[in-house]
């Protein structure tokens, strides 16, 4: 399935350097191979939903039903090229691609989150004229003690702390935050091909080193049951479709059929009355086109795998312990919706599964089965392209790693003795294991 690609890649590279780099930077933004020229349509549709800016009804336009409360115009604007979000450098500036999760302790009637009463599940920022934004997430970050690795390299680490201002709905009072970049989403559509038998078969499996592992389960608003979870960083989301209907309706403020009801609570009259784009706003078959683009989106395909020191690097990561959580090869299974997802081997670095992180990383905020200190081991490939597509280096949930170093110190709870070896090893094993990680 890479074939086409790595072509592609090949012919670039005997072009100039900086052709070559233009060409990376799309390396998000491709359909999986095969993809007919019937569907072709439907794809560019649906990407042009995930890149358009909404307007706010009534208007002419069928990009309207922006809010009334939302926190951006855009699905790209938080998935730039179609990869991840950044965090804020410091409290004065704006979440531009990341967003604050909100809860109150309980559950609510579907077993997950029970949304603060005044506010929501999420900090909506922004609201339409008439409508005030929620207020405001100020993040700041907060240095933590150096380590020490094995031949004397020092590192330093910053964790996020978040204090809300300009709230309009009142005080916050007692309640649970989960700040959250913006997920790369391609290779999505092979990741839910994964059938739901073999993450139960990896996670009843025995591995070493007291990594364990455990299926979330969620809402499954359609179906009106509780299966699987397996997108979101603690696999809060089913399937694509009700992720993508959460996403319009969460950040956007626009209705589907999934999700009929605009996002204002109680307390937030202006939201309630505030002018419809229609019932729902986003048609079914618009829906449709999204999630058809976004189950068919490839994930880039791997750079320099046979340099000796990138091939050195992969032996670190499977004896460190790293690939029991982050899988070098799945199997995808029959899928009649999405062909070209069906029966492949793919190589995502992930299990879906969700794992005990340990305090540090710990947002504390349960959601669903998945604890506070619960997340979704997140798939590696195409992390190596992230600096030159998204022109950072933020990792984790909250983009708290300012390199790939700092996400593998930050582990923990049942990733705690791979951290250790990482720490206890030679700086030239160290250095291979990144370059193999910069080469997914
Ligand atoms: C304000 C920023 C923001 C906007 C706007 C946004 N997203 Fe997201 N997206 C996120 C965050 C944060 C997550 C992780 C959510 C979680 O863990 O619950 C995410 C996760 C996802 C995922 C799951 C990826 C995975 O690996 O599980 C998909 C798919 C997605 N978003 C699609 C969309 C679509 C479609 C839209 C437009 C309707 C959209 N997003 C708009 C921030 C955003
Ligand atoms: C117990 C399971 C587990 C093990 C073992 C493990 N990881 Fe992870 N890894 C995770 C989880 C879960 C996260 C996400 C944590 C978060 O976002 O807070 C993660 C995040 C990462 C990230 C950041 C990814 C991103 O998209 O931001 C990198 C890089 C990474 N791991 C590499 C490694 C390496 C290298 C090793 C071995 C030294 C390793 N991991 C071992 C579960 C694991």
């Amino acid at each position: 399935m890479r074939r086409n690609l790595l072509a592609a890649m090949l012919l670039a590279a005997c072009v100039l350097p900086a052709q070559a780099d233009d060409a990376l930077r799309e390396a998000y933004t491709h359909p999986l191979p095969g993809l007919a020229d019937s569907d072709r349509e439907t794809f560019f549709r649906g990407r042009g939903l995930f890149r358009q800016s909404w307007v706010v009804a009534p208007a002419e336009d069928r990009a309207a039903g922006l809010g009334p409360l939302y926190n951006r115009l855009s699905c790209i604007s938080c998935h730039q090229k179609n990869g991840r979000g950044r965090s804020p450098d410091g409290p004065d500036e704006r979440m531009l691609s990341m967003l604050v999760r909100l809860s109150v302790p309980g559950k609510a009637a579907d077993g997950g989150p029970k949304a603060h009463p005044a506010y929501g599940g999420q900090l909506n920022e922004e609201g339409i004229a008439g409508v005030p934004g929620e207020g405001r997430a100020a993040l700041s970050w907060v240095e933590t003690k150096p380590i020490t690795l094995a031949g004397g390299e020092k590192v330093s680490f910053r964790r996020p702390q978040i204090r809300f201002v300009e709230l309009a709905y009142g005080p916050m009072g007692k309640v649970l935050t989960s700040p959250r970049i913006g997920q790369p989403v391609y290779g999505l559509g092979l990741l839910e091909a994964v059938p739901d038998a073999t993450l139960l078969t990896m996670a009843a499996e025995n591995k070493a080193d007291g990594v364990r592992g455990r299926v979330n389960r969620v809402w499954d608003a359609a179906a009106k049951q509780t299966v699987i979870g397996r997108f979101g960083f603690k696999s809060n989301q089913p399937n694509l479709r009700q992720q993508i209907a959460g996403a319009m309706v969460g950040d956007l403020g626009i209705t589907s059929t999934l999700f009929p009801d605009e996002n204002c609570t109680p307390a937030q009259k202006a939201c309630q009355k505030a002018p419809s784009a229609g019932h729902p706003e986003l048609s079914d078959a618009d829906l449709d086109a999204m999630e058809f683009y976004l189950a068919n989106i490839a994930p880039p395909s791997r750079r320099n795998a046979d340099d000796p020191q990138v091939r050195a690097g992969e032996r670190q990561f499977a004896s460190l312990g790293c690939a029991s959580c982050h899988r070098p090869e799945l199997q995808t299974g029959p899928n009649q919706r999405f062909p070209l997802t069906a029966n492949q081997r793919i190589a995502p670095y992930t299990d879906l599964l969700i794992h005990d992180m340990g305090q540090g990383l710990a947002d504390g905020r349960p959601d669903f089965q998945a604890t506070g200190r619960e997340w979704r081991t997140p798939p590696l490939w195409g992390i190596g392209l992230v600096p030159l597509v998204n022109e950072h280096s933020q990792f984790l949930h909250d983009g708290r790693a300012r390199n790939l170093q700092e996400a593998i110190l930050w582990h923990g709870g049942e990733a705690r003795t791979a951290r250790q070896r990482y720490v206890a090893t030679k700086p030239e094993a160290r250095k291979a294991l990144l370059a193999f990680l910069e080469s997914l």
